[in-house]
């Protein structure tokens, strides 16, 4: 198996930085880009080196758009751009994005150095779309003030819910990501008494405790968050993140969701948005409401490398086997010999 870029399956960290940039189409911005996004892990490996114990990482996932152009016509099955949804006065719009850079570290200038030098090395070849700098608010809480990410799958559980595996070899330890940048109202928030925001989340807020079936409402966000196929739960990933402005602007929650296929993360937003059924939608979401949602894909670490080589060799293999002296590695990272020695580190 390939291995799945570090940052997707990271502990949750104090610091983040969401970067969306717009790649530009000329042949020279998405060389670049190819190069830069093939390279972040050596500078994510400098600026990382700097504080051991800061955990940086910077995942690296492309949009459906840009797919063919940075990574050629092979693409995986489920990438496709955001599907807005829109059911009463609930709206989870689709917006745009070539490129998402998800910097994480238990430090902020760690995370802030290694975007900026991303950032310098991209140069004009990509234009931002959106930056959002989240914060860890007390012990992993949101802004509205619950705890965020409790249920997150750990271990194995993690690894099967975060990566592709067999079901698309040419695509195996990548993920699928989905952000949307959600806005509070907190002072209506603020209103509400805690008994109510608990059964709107579903869960206690101080001590976090996940609220008793018999009690809890079907309206709740983590019951209609929670998806069972064939007896089994389906989970995904989240490394949410709170963001926002003191001086009363924008802030609000950060949603990224990492999964090997992106059929949950949409089940569970028809479920918050439309209802199950129709109308018992999520009540979270008359305190809250999304104003971006983008897909991406973010590929394995052997898959990324591949990006550094020239465009011809990665699309046009030579027609006369005889010319070549030694198999390639496909994008999988196999030689079909059962080992993963031989595939290009580009170091
Ligand atoms: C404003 C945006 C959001 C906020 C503030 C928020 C907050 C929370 C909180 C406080 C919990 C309970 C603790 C936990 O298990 O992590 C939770 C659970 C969860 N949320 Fe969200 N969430 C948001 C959006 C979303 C979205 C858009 C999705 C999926 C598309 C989602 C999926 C989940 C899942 C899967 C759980 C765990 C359910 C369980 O297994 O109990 N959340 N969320």
């Amino acid at each position: 198996m390939n291995d799945p870029q570090p940052g997707v399956n990271a502990l949750q960290l104090r610091a983040a930085i969401f970067l969306v940039l717009a790649v530009g189409r000329t042949d020279g911005e998405l060389e670049r880009t190819r190069t830069v996004c093939a390279d972040v892990d050596k500078l994510v490996r400098a600026v990382g080196a700097r504080d051991s114990a800061g955990g940086l990482s910077c995942v690296v996932a492309f949009g459906s758009d840009i797919w063919p152009a940075i990574c050629g016509e092979s693409r995986p099955a489920e990438l496709h751009p955001f599907r807005e949804l829109r059911s009463g006065p609930r709206f989870a719009p689709s917006t745009v994005g070539d490129l998402l850079l998800h910097v994480a570290a238990e430090r902020m200038d760690l995370c802030f150095e290694v975007a900026a030098q991303i950032m310098r090395e991209l140069g004009a070849s990509v234009s931002r779309i959106d930056e959002v700098h989240g914060f860890r608010y007390f012990d992993d809480r949101d802004l509205i003030g619950f705890v965020d990410g409790t249920e997150n799958p750990v271990g194995e559980a993690r690894l099967a819910a975060t990566l592709v595996g067999a079901e698309e070899p040419e695509f195996a330890g990548g993920s699928y990501v989905v952000v949307q940048k959600y806005l509070h109202d907190l002072p209506k928030w603020d209103g509400v008494a805690v008994e109510e925001q608990e059964r709107i989340i579903g869960r206690t807020k101080l001590d976090d405790v996940e609220l008793d079936e018999a009690v809890k409402p079907s309206f709740a966000h983590n019951a209609l968050t929670t998806l069972v196929e064939n007896g089994e739960e389906l989970k995904i990933l989240r490394h949410n993140m709170p963001f926002g402005d003191a001086t009363g602007g924008d802030s609000g929650t950060y949603f990224i969701g990492y999964a090997r296929s992106p059929r949950p993360i949409e089940q569970m937003l028809e479920n918050m948005f439309v209802g199950r059924p129709e109308g018992n939608y999520d009540h979270l979401l008359d305190f809250t409401y999304p104003v971006t949602g983008t897909n991406f894909f973010a590929p394995s670490v052997q898959f990324l490398a591949t990006l550094a080589e020239p465009r011809l060799a990665r699309e046009e293999p030579p027609t006369d086997p005889q010319s070549q002296p030694s198999p390639r590695p496909g994008r999988s990272g196999s030689l079909a010999i059962g080992s993963l020695k031989g595939v290009p580190q580009h170091e």
